[in-house]
C-alpha cells in the first residue's frame, strides 16, 4: 500500500498522496510493462532499446510528478508534441486508461486518489488521441 492512512492526507498534493517520487516511480515501473506486453499497444514500444524505454520512463515519471504538484521539473515535450504523428486511436486510449486504472489498484492507492489521477489523465485526451471514432 502506498497510502494506508487515508485520513491524515487531507490538503496534501496528489504527488504527496501517491507516495512522492518513490511512489510515482513505482507506479511507472508497474504500468510500463503492462503497456509493452499488451497485444494491441506493444507496437508503440517495439523497436525501442531498454535504454530508450528507461529514458521514456524517466520522462513520464517527471511529467507525473510535475503534473501532481511535486517539486520536480519536467523537461520533456508537451503532450501534443510527444504524441503527434503516432496516430493513437480512441480504442488505444481506452485500453491505456484501463491499464492505468488497474496499475493504480495494483499499487494500492485510495479511491479518491485514483479518481483524481484518472481525471487528470482524461484531461489530456484531446492532446494525445488523433484518430477518432470506431477502430478501422
Ligand atoms: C494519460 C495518458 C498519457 C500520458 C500522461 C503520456 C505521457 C507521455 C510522456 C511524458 C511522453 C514523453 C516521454 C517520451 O518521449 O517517452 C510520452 C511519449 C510517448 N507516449 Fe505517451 N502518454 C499518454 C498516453 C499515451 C498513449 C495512449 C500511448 C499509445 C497507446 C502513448 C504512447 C507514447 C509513445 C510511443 C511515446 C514516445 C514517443 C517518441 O518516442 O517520440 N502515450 N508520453
Amino acid at each position: 500500500m502506498l497510502d494506508p492512512d487515508k485520513s491524515s492526507h487531507a490538503g496534501q498534493s496528489l504527488y504527496a498522496r501517491l507516495g512522492s517520487y518513490d511512489g510515482i516511480v513505482r507506479f511507472v515501473r508497474e504500468l510500463m510493462p503492462r503497456l509493452h506486453s499488451d497485444p494491441k499497444l506493444g507496437v508503440y514500444w517495439k523497436g525501442k532499446s531498454l535504454d530508450s524505454r528507461r529514458r521514456g520512463d524517466k520522462l513520464l515519471t517527471d511529467f507525473l510528478c510535475a503534473a501532481f504538484e511535486g517539486p520536480v521539473e519536467y523537461f520533456g515535450p508537451d503532450m501534443k508534441t510527444a504524441h503527434e504523428g503516432l496516430g493513437i486511436t480512441e480504442n488505444e486510449w481506452d485500453l491505456t486508461l484501463a491499464h492505468i486504472a488497474a496499475t493504480l489498484d495494483a499499487v494500492g492507492v485510495t479511491e479518491r486518489d485514483k479518481a483524481e489521477f484518472m481525471e487528470c489523465a482524461a484531461g489530456l485526451k484531446s492532446e494525445i488521441v488523433e484518430k477518432h471514432g470506431p477502430p478501422a
